[in-house]
C-alpha cells in the first residue's frame, strides 16, 4: 500500500503549535505581524496572498496588506518596502512573485530588511542557508523537510533526485538535504530542462521530488520501486470545470503511486505546508526582533 502523504494534516499540526506561540508572544506584548505586498492584480497571486491573509487569522498573526498598482514606477514599490522595513508591528513581510515585467524582482528582495524576510530571499539569507546558518528556511523547501520527517523518511546516505533548479524551491532544497543535520546528509542529484536522461536520475533516487514547473512530467515509468514522491508543482491547466482550470503536480499521480512506498497529492501535499512555513517564519522573526 502506498502511503498518502497528507500536507493538510501536518500543515494543521504546525499551526496547532504555532497558535501556542504566538499566544505567548501576544501576552508578553508582542502579537506577530505579517504583510503580504502585491503588486498587479495576477488571478494566481490574489488566491494565493488571500489564503496566507486567511492563515494568519486563524492562529492568531495580525495580517497587514499592501496593494500597489500593475503600472506604478518601481519606486512606488520601494517606499512600501521601506515603509515596512520601518514599522516595527510588521515582523515579517513578503512580495508576491511574480511582480510586473518592468520590476525586477532580485533589486526587489535586496531592498527587504533581512530580518524581516520570512521567504528567506534576501541574498543574505540565501548565502546563510548555504553556510549552513539559515536564519529563515524558505517556505517550500521546509516544508518538504517536515513533510518527510512526518512520514518518518530517514534521508541520511539515501539518493535524492530533484527536478526543477529554481531559487525558490531547487537550489535552497538542495542545499538544504546535503547538510550535516538530522534531516539532511542526503546524496543529492539536481536536475532541470537541460539535463540529458533526466528517466535515469530519478529512477535510480530513493526520493523524487518535482519541482520544475511542468505539469505532470515525472510519471511512474520515472519512479524507482518503492521509492518517495515529492510533487511541488502547482500547475492550472484548462480543464472544463466551473473555473476554466484544474490543479496539476509535476507528477502523474496514478501511475507514480503505483510505483511509490508514499507520495503526496495535489493538491493537499506541498501547499498547506508552504503556507504554514511562512506563519513559522513570521513567528520565528518575532521572537529574535523581541530578543
Ligand atoms: N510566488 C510563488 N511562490 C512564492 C513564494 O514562496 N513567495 C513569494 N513571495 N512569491 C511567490
Amino acid at each position: 500500500m502506498t502511503e498518502i502523504i497528507d500536507g493538510n494534516a501536518v500543515a494543521s499540526e504546525i499551526r496547532d503549535d504555532l497558535t501556542d506561540a504566538i499566544e505567548t508572544l501576544a501576552e508578553a506584548g508582542s502579537r506577530p505581524g505579517l504583510a503580504t505586498v502585491l503588486m498587479g492584480d495576477d488571478p494566481a497571486s490574489q488566491t494565493y496572498v488571500n489564503m496566507k491573509q486567511r492563515d494568519c487569522e486563524e492562529v492568531g498573526i495580525e495580517s497587514h496588506h499592501v496593494d500597489v498598482d500593475g503600472d506604478a514606477d518601481p519606486e512606488v514599490l520601494y517606499d512600501a518596502i521601506a515603509d515596512l522595513n520601518d514599522d516595527p508591528e510588521i515582523h515579517g513581510y513578503i512580495v508576491q512573485a511574480p511582480v510586473p515585467d518592468h520590476v525586477d524582482y532580485r533589486e526587489v528582495i535586496r531592498r527587504v530588511d533581512p530580518a524581516k524576510d520570512v521567504d528567506g530571499f534576501h541574498p543574505e539569507n540565501v548565502g546563510r542557508l548555504v553556510a549552513g546558518d539559515a536564519r529563515f528556511r524558505p517556505c517550500t523547501p521546509h516544508g518538504v523537510q517536515k513533510l518527510l520527517e512526518s512520514a518518518d523518511i530517514d534521508l541520511e546516505g539515501k539518493d535524492v533526485t530533484i527536478v526543477g533548479r529554481s531559487d525558490i524551491v531547487g537550489k535552497p532544497l538542495a542545499n538544504l538535504l546535503i547538510q550535516k543535520a538530522d534531516d539532511g546528509n542526503a546524496t543529492v542529484t539536481v536536475c532541470h530542462s537541460r539535463t540529458e536522461d533526466l528517466a535515469t536520475k530519478t529512477r535510480n533516487a530513493d526520493i523524487v521530488v518535482a519541482a520544475a514547473g511542468a505539469p505532470e512530467l515525472v510519471d511512474g515509468s520515472m519512479i524507482g520501486d518503492g521509492a518517495v514522491v515529492i510533487d511541488v508543482g502547482v500547475n492550472r491547466v484548462s480543464a472544463d470545470t466551473e473555473k476554466g482550470y484544474e490543479l496539476v503536480g509535476d507528477v502523474e499521480f496514478e501511475s507514480a503511486k503505483a510505483k511509490a512506498s508514499a507520495i503526496t497529492p495535489v493538491p493537499g501535499g506541498v501547499g498547506p505546508m508552504t503556507r504554514a512555513m511562512l506563519l513559522y517564519n513570521t513567528v520565528k522573526a518575532a521572537g529574535l526582533q523581541e530578543d
